[in-house]
Parts: structure tokens; C-alpha cells; sequence
């Protein structure tokens, strides 16, 4: 009896349990919304993120990553990029943060460097990869700060050089003039054979050290416009990692490509485009390199990119778009070109329209689902600038989440939670980007 009881029960574990290696949410933190806190004060309540706001979040994640700790440019050092936010006694934020383990036993919190918060001497990350000394002084203050805050591990988010950014149009004939062509001849980065082995040494040294820790993980964190096929070496690390996450957005941004705007995460290839600017060719990059299906996790980004309209923009709307730089800063993010998903939810509906305000954003949804979701408004006759916005919903966060699980991949990556409706705004639910991409996994 107490046999059968005992296999009942664990039969039952498996049914309510996803295989472990798959279905996982990783949850990203970017600690730098904390300070939106002291800039401007117009919104200061909706702004500010607080560790307590992750709390709703935390159900629906199977890991935490807490973002971002840098590099010290003279000692290679892992260190806290602000120390009075993350570890000092008036904030001690590290310490809020992976306390939550003890009301989510099961939850994962990692510690990530680099995330492109990193901007003081941005050549360290290629000079560390070069110096076995400096890997060494690296890996050790990286360990001891995770340990001694209670992380589970460490992921690397490496700021490697990035891919040039290059115009579609420029393929099949450009209808406006006075613009340079952005094709690059000369390398981005002249050691590339020297970094791609330099990390796949950092990798192993990194691993090395952890697993001398009881249960400490190891993952990669891929950013945007990384060539992975040059850095990263698949079959020497990815026995090495417990999971690789692909920041598969951010394909287009109007820092990068200011005078034309197109989807920003599409799914598959619009037509007319690169091979390579698709989350599915990012993932095929991994796969046909001989990684598991089930520790690559597709990330989902929460944020949306905006670009200006001008006269010259097709009024049709379908990108890729003429446009004019990035699209005026949000209230609460406060950054030209960036909006939050409640910042865009807010421009869309509007039910309480008054005279003198800006006319809504059109939305345009995509049934076939392959590309993602853009809203628009043309320029007005008053000299009011149009905008063209790139930006997941919770329809195309739970559309890459079935995505994710038709291709038995790993799971997904919400980057990140302090731009996802923390607050419930938009309808009333909060984390609405978060939840659709759980509820299809
Ligand atoms: C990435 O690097 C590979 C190998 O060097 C190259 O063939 C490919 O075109 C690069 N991808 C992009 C998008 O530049």
C-alpha cells in the first residue's frame, strides 16, 4: 500500500511538473528602473520600481536575473555598478532580491554583468577575454559576490562588438536621397578569433569555479546584434552552460537605423529582409551547432522601439517606413526612441480623448503571426510628428511562447520585468506580458 501510495504521489509530481529542462521563465530585472525613482518627479509613483514590485511577478518565473553588475577597468573585477543600490544597508538590494527564495523555494536567482549597463571603457570586455590573468580575477570576485549574497549563479551577458547596422532599402531601390550607405568594409573587431577563444575560456573557468559551490548555475546571455557565429563557440561551452539565453530583438532600433524603422523582434523573415535578423535564425544558429533544444530560451522583450514620422513617410504605414529619428521620450522611461509596454498600451487606448490631445496610435496586428505587431500615427497638418512603434502585446509575447514550445526549446526570457505593466494599468492584470508568455509554454 505504501508502495502504490508513494508511486501514485510521484506520478502525480510528474503530471503537475514540466519536464525540468523545459517550460522555463527567466525573469529579468534591470535594477536601473530603480532609479528612474529621482529623475523628474511628474509620475514618480508609476515610475519607480521597487524590489517589493516583483513579488506578483515571481509565480509565474522559474528564474530571477538580476541585472546589471560590471567590470572594474583596472582590476578586471566583478563588482556592483552601484553599490549604494545593491549591497550597501540603506538598499542592500542583492539581499532583497534573492531573499525571495525563501517565499519561492523553487525559484532561481542569477547575478548577470555586462547587459549593456556596462559603458565605462566598454574595450575591458575584450581586453579581459584576452588576459588569462585578468579571466582569473574575473572569475574569482564573480563567484565570491554571487556567494556571498545568495545567488544561485552567474550569467554572462558579454558586451561583445556588435553587427553593423545596414538599410533594407538600399536593396531594392531607395526612393529618398542624401543618406550614406552604413555597409561597413572594414571589420568591427580585428580579434575575433582571439575573443570567441577567449571566452570559450571564460566560460570553462567560470564553470570551473562554480562548480565547486553546492548548486550554483552557469548561463549566457546573448545580446542583441551579437554575431554569435563569431563568439560563440557551441561545441566547446554548451556542455558548459545550463542555459543560453537569446536576446533575439532589437533587430531594428532607431539608435541603429534612425532614417528607417521595421519590426523589431519579427519571429520568422519578413520579406525583402536579412536571413539573419529573426529569432528563428538565431535559434537555428544554436541548433545546427549541435546545442539541446531544451537550454536555449528565446527572449521576449517588453519594451517597444519608436521612431519620428515625417512627410516623407509612406503613408501606408507598412514597414520598412521612411522615418526621422527616434520617437519623443516617454513619460515614465524617459528615454528618446523607448517606450514601456503601459507607456504604448496608454497611447493606444484612450477612452477618455480630450480636445488638443494627440490622436491615438493605429494598431496593426499581424495574422499571420510571424512578425510582431507595429502601431502608427501620421503627421498632422499643426506640424505634430507622426510615430511608428515596434513592440510585443501579450497576443505576440504568447505567440513567440508557442513558438518557444513548438521547437521543445528550453522556455522563454522576459526582458524586462520593470517594463512590462508592473502595475496593471493597461487592463487591470499586472504583468501582462509575463503571464501570456507563461500561460503558452
Ligand atoms: C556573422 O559572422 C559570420 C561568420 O563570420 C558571417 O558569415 C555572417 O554574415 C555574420 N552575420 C552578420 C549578420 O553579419
Amino acid at each position: 500500500m505504501k508502495i502504490l501510495l508513494a508511486f501514485v504521489g510521484a506520478l502525480a509530481l510528474a503530471v503537475a511538473n514540466p519536464p525540468p529542462n523545459q517550460g522555463k521563465v527567466i525573469c529579468y530585472y534591470d535594477s536601473k528602473s530603480y532609479v528612474r525613482e529621482f529623475e523628474g518627479c511628474i509620475y514618480p509613483a508609476q515610475a519607480r520600481m521597487l524590489p517589493l514590485d516583483l513579488d506578483p511577478a515571481l509565480s509565474f518565473c522559474t528564474h530571477l536575473v538580476y541585472g546589471y553588475a560590471g567590470i572594474q577597468p583596472d582590476t578586471y573585477k566583478m563588482v556592483s555598478l552601484n553599490e549604494n543600490l545593491d549591497v550597501d544597508r540603506a538598499h542592500a538590494n542583492y539581499r532583497a532580491i534573492t531573499n525571495f527564495k525563501t517565499k519561492y523555494p523553487g525559484l532561481k536567482v542569477l547575478l548577470s554583468v555586462g547587459g549593456d549597463a556596462d559603458n565605462e571603457e566598454a574595450q575591458k570586455y575584450n581586453l579581459l577575454l584576452e588576459s588569462p590573468q585578468a579571466r582569473t580575477a574575473f572569475v574569482n570576485s564573480g563567484v565570491l559576490l554571487a556567494e556571498q549574497h545568495g545567488f544561485d549563479g552567474v550569467d554572462l551577458a558579454w558586451q561583445f562588438p556588435r553587427i553593423k547596422p545596414k538599410k533594407i532599402r538600399s536593396t531594392f531601390g531607395s526612393i529618398w536621397h542624401g543618406i550614406k550607405k552604413t555597409f561597413g568594409t572594414t571589420p568591427v573587431d580585428e580579434k575575433e578569433a582571439e575573443h570567441r577563444e577567449g571566452f570559450t575560456a571564460l566560460v570553462r573557468e567560470m564553470k570551473q569555479a562554480l562548480s565547486l559551490k553546492p548548486n550554483m548555475q552557469l548561463s549566457v546571455s546573448v545580446l542583441p546584434n551579437v554575431n554569435a557565429s563569431i563568439y560563440y563557440d557551441v561545441p566547446a561551452i554548451i556542455n558548459l552552460v545550463d542555459i543560453v539565453n537569446l536576446h533575439a530583438y532589437d533587430y531594428f532600433t532607431p539608435a541603429r537605423n534612425p532614417k528607417e524603422a521595421d519590426y523589431a523582434a519579427p519571429t520568422y523573415k519578413p520579406q525583402n529582409r536579412n536571413e539573419l535578423s529573426n529569432v528563428d535564425a538565431a535559434i537555428s544558429y544554436w541548433l545546427t551547432a549541435g546545442a539541446p533544444s531544451n537550454k536555449i530560451v528565446v527572449g521576449i522583450a517588453t519594451f517597444a522601439r519608436t521612431w519620428k514620422l515625417d512627410s516623407d513617410s509612406e503613408i501606408s504605414g507598412v514597414p520598412p517606413i521612411h522615418t526621422d529619428g527616434p520617437g519623443e521620450a516617454g513619460p515614465y522611461t524617459k528615454t528618446e526612441g523607448l517606450l514601456s509596454y503601459p507607456e504604448v498600451c496608454a497611447k493606444l487606448i484612450n477612452p477618455n480623448h480630450q480636445k488638443g490631445m494627440r490622436p491615438h496610435l493605429r494598431k496593426v496586428t499581424d495574422p499571420s503571426k510571424r512578425f510582431g505587431t507595429y502601431a502608427f500615427r501620421l503627421p498632422d497638418d499643426n506640424g505634430d510628428p507622426g510615430l511608428w512603434v515596434s513592440y510585443e502585446d501579450p497576443d505576440t509575447a504568447g505567440q513567440k511562447a508557442s513558438y518557444v514550445k513548438s521547437k521543445n526549446l528550453g522556455g522563454v526570457s522576459i526582458v524586462d520585468l520593470s517594463m512590462d505593466d508592473f502595475r496593471g494599468l493597461c487592463t487591470g492584470d499586472k504583468y501582462p506580458i509575463l503571464r501570456a508568455a507563461k500561460y503558452r509554454l
